[in-house]
C-alpha cells in the first residue's frame, strides 16, 4: 500500500485482500429479471469503477488480526463497500455537491440520468442487507451485531447525518467553528470507517475489549481520511484525484482547509494519524497492517 522498493508482509496482505475483494464484487450479480438489467447496470457502474476499497480491506484485515481468514467478511466487507458507494452517487447529485466526475469517470447520474441514480443508490442499501443476512457466515448475535453497526453508521447519527450538518454548512464562509466541523467528518466519514474495522472483529469473536481498541484506531483514522480529503480537493487535480478538485472552495464547503488554512489541516491530519498509531498499542495482535494504513491513508495522493 505504502511506497517503498521491497514489499513487506503487511502490503503483501492488503494486496491479497484487495484481490478477493474485487473478485468478490465482480461476480455479485442484483436479479435474473430481464427488466432490471438496466438498474443492474447502473449499480455494477458506480460499484466497478475501482475505488481504493479502504473499508473493505480494513475490515478483512481487522478479521485477520483477531485470527479470522479474511474471506469469511467478503459479504459485509461488500455490503459496507455498496453503502459507501451509495453515499457517493447520491453525494454527487445535482441537489447535493453537483460533481460531473467519481472515480476516473462520470457520475452515475450523468451516465443513467438523476433518478436511476437515486434508485441504484437506494438498491445498494437493499442488497447490504441482503449480503449480510442471507450470505454472511457467523452467530445470529454476531449477524445482527453487524446489521446494527452498519444502520448506526449509515442513518441519522452516522453518514447521512453528517451529510446534512455539511450541507447545512455549504456557503456559509467563516461562520463554521471547529467543534462542527470535527462533528461533520467524524459522522460523514469516520462513522462508516470505525464501523468497518468493527465489523471485521465482530465477525472474528473478538472481545469487547478488542473492538472498543480497534475503534478507537479507525476513528482517529476516519477523522485523518476527511481532513486529508480537503486536502487533496484543494492540491490535486482532477486527472489525479478521479474527481472534481478546487470544488470544496467553489462551493463555500466547511472543510479543514477552509478553516485551519493548508498548513493547518496538514497538522491535523499528522495529529489524527499519530493518534491512531498509538491507539494500536491498545490492540493485542499484528498491528503493522494497520500501521501501513495509517500511514497510506495520511500520505496518499488520491
Ligand atoms: C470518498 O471516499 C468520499 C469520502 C468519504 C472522503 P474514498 O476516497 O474512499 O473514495 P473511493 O472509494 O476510493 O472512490
Ligand atoms: C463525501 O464527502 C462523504 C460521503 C459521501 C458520505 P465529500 O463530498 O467531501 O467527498 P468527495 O470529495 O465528493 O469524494
Ligand atoms: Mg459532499
Ligand atoms: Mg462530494
Amino acid at each position: 500500500m505504502a511506497g517503498g522498493v521491497s514489499s513487506t508482509h503487511s502490503q503483501v496482505r492488503w494486496e491479497a485482500h484487495r484481490r478477493a475483494f474485487e473478485e468478490y464484487l465482480q461476480g455479485l450479480r442484483f436479479t435474473q429479471e430481464a427488466r432490471l438489467r438496466g438498474l443492474e447496470e447502473a449499480m455494477r457502474y458506480s460499484m466497478l469503477a475501482g475505488g481504493k476499497r479502504v473499508r473493505p480491506a480494513l475490515c478483512m484485515e481487522v478479521a485477520w488480526i483477531f485470527g479470522a481468514e479474511p474471506s469469511l467478511v467478503l459479504p459485509s466487507a461488500a455490503a459496507i463497500e455498496l453503502i459507501h458507494t451509495y453515499s457517493l452517487i447520491h453525494d454527487d447529485l445535482p441537489a447535493m455537491d453537483d460533481d460531473d466526475y467519481r472515480r476516473g469517470r462520470p457520475t452515475a447520474h450523468k451516465k443513467f440520468g438523476e433518478a436511476m441514480a437515486i434508485l441504484a443508490g437506494d438498491a445498494f442499501f437493499g442488497e447490504a442487507l441482503t449480503l449480510i443476512t442471507v450470505h454472511q457466515k457467523g452467530s445470529c448475535e454476531e449477524i445482527i451485531e453487524v446489521v446494527r453497526e452498519l444502520a448506526g453508521s449509515t442513518g441519522v447519527n452516522g453518514m447521512v447525518g453528517g451529510q446534512v450538518m455539511d450541507m447545512d454548512q455549504t456557503g456559509r464562509a467563516g461562520a463554521t467553528g471547529p467543534e462542527t466541523l470535527y462533528m461533520i467528518h467524524k459522522y460523514k466519514t469516520g462513522a462508516l470507517i470505525k464501523s468497518s474495522a468493527r465489523i471485521g472483529a465482530i465477525l472474528a469473536g473478538a472481545t469487547s475489549e478488542e473492538q472498543a481498541a480497534v475503534s478507537e484506531y479507525a476513528s482517529e483514522l476516519g477523522l485523518c481520511f476527511q481532513i486529508v480529503d480537503d486536502v487533496l480537493n484543494a492540491t490535486s487535480t482532477r486527472e489525479e484525484l478521479g474527481k472534481s478538485a478546487g470544488s470544496d472552495a467553489e462551493q463555500g464547503k466547511a472543510t479543514f482547509v477552509g478553516v485551519f488554512g493548508l498548513e493547518g489541516a496538514t497538522r491535523e491530519a499528522d495529529r489524527a494519524a499519530k493518534r491512531a498509531f498509538a491507539a494500536l498499542s491498545k490492540v493485542e495482535g499484528d498491528t503493522s497492517g494497520l500501521q501501513e494504513l495509517a500511514h497510506f491513508v495520511r500520505y496518499r495522493e488520491s
